[in-house]
C-alpha cells in the first residue's frame, strides 16, 4: 500500500460520507467516495440504455469509466467531464447502484481503479468493503451504524429541508431493503472487518462521533 488508509464502511443514512468527508479534511487526506463510483456507473448503464442485470456489459462499461472527483474537498464528481454531483444523489440513483453492485464482475472492474486512489499523504475511503475487500491491510478501520429508524429519520429530514414531499414509514421500508440487498449478496457483503472498530452514531452527534474517529486515527 503506497499511503495509510482509513476505510469507513457501514449502511446508507448511518452518516459515514459525512464523517469520511470532515475527517479527510482533517487530516489533509484524499477522499474515496466509492458509493458514488457505484452511482455513476448506474447512472452510465441506464443513459446507454443497458439492463441493470446485464452484468457483463456494466463490467465493461466500469473499467473504462472517464470519472474524476474534483473541487477543494474531491466531492464534485465529473462524469465524462459533466458534472452529476446532484444527479447521482437520488433515492433512484442509490437503489440502481445498490443493483448493479451486486455483480461480481462490475466489483472486480472497479477494484484496481479505487487502490489507486491510495495516494500520499493518505486516505479516507468510504464504502460497503472498503476494510474487508479493497483496503484488508488498512491500519484504521470503522464500521459506522445507526438503526434503520434513525437513518431513515435522518433521510427524512433531510429531505423535507430541501422541500421535497417523504413519507418516513417507505424510507425506512427502502432502507431495510437496501440494507438487506448490501448485507445479502454473495459478493463483498456489507459487514465489519473482524478488525474493525464499530460506532453506533444512533445516539450520537456528528462532533462525536468524528472526536472518536479522530481518536482511533491517532489525532
Ligand atoms: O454509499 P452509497 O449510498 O452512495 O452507495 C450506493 C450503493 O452502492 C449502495 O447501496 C451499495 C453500493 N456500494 C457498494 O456495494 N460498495 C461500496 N463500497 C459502496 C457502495
Amino acid at each position: 500500500m503506497s499511503a495509510p488508509v482509513l476505510t469507513i464502511d457501514g449502511p446508507s443514512g448511518s452518516g459515514k460520507g459525512t464523517i469520511a468527508r470532515l475527517l479527510a479534511k482533517r487530516l489533509g487526506w484524499h477522499l474515496l467516495d466509492s458509493g458514488a463510483l457505484y452511482r455513476i456507473t448506474a447512472l452510465a448503464a441506464q443513459r446507454r440504455g443497458i439492463d441493470l442485470q446485464d452484468a457483463a456489459a456494466i463490467a465493461k462499461l466500469a473499467a473504462h469509466l472517464d470519472v474524476r472527483f474534483v473541487g477543494e474537498d474531491e466531492t464534485c464528481v465529473l462524469l465524462d467531464g459533466e458534472d452529476v454531483s446532484l444527479l447521482i444523489r437520488s433515492e433512484q440513483a442509490g437503489e440502481a447502484a445498490s443493483v448493479i453492485a451486486a455483480h461480481r464482475s462490475v466489483r472486480e472492474a472497479l477494484l484496481e481503479f479505487q487502490r489507486d486512489f491510495a495516494a500520499a499523504p493518505g486516505l479516507v475511503a468510504d464504502g460497503r468493503d472498503m476494510g474487508t475487500v479493497v483496503f484488508p491491510d488498512a491500519p484504521v478501520k470503522i464500521y459506522l451504524d445507526a438503526s434503520a429508524e434513525v437513518r431513515g429519520a435522518r433521510r427524512y429530514k433531510q429531505l423535507n429541508e430541501k422541500g421535497l414531499d417523504a413519507n418516513l414509514a417507505q424510507i425506512i421500508d427502502d432502507i431495510r431493503r437496501r440494507d438487506e440487498r448490501d448485507m445479502q449478496r454473495a459478493v463483498a457483503p456489507l459487514k465489519a472487518a473482524d478488525d474493525a472498530h464499530v460506532i453506533d452514531s444512533s445516539f450520537l452527534t456528528v462532533e462525536q462521533v468524528l472526536a472518536e474517529c479522530l481518536a482511533l486515527a491517532g489525532v
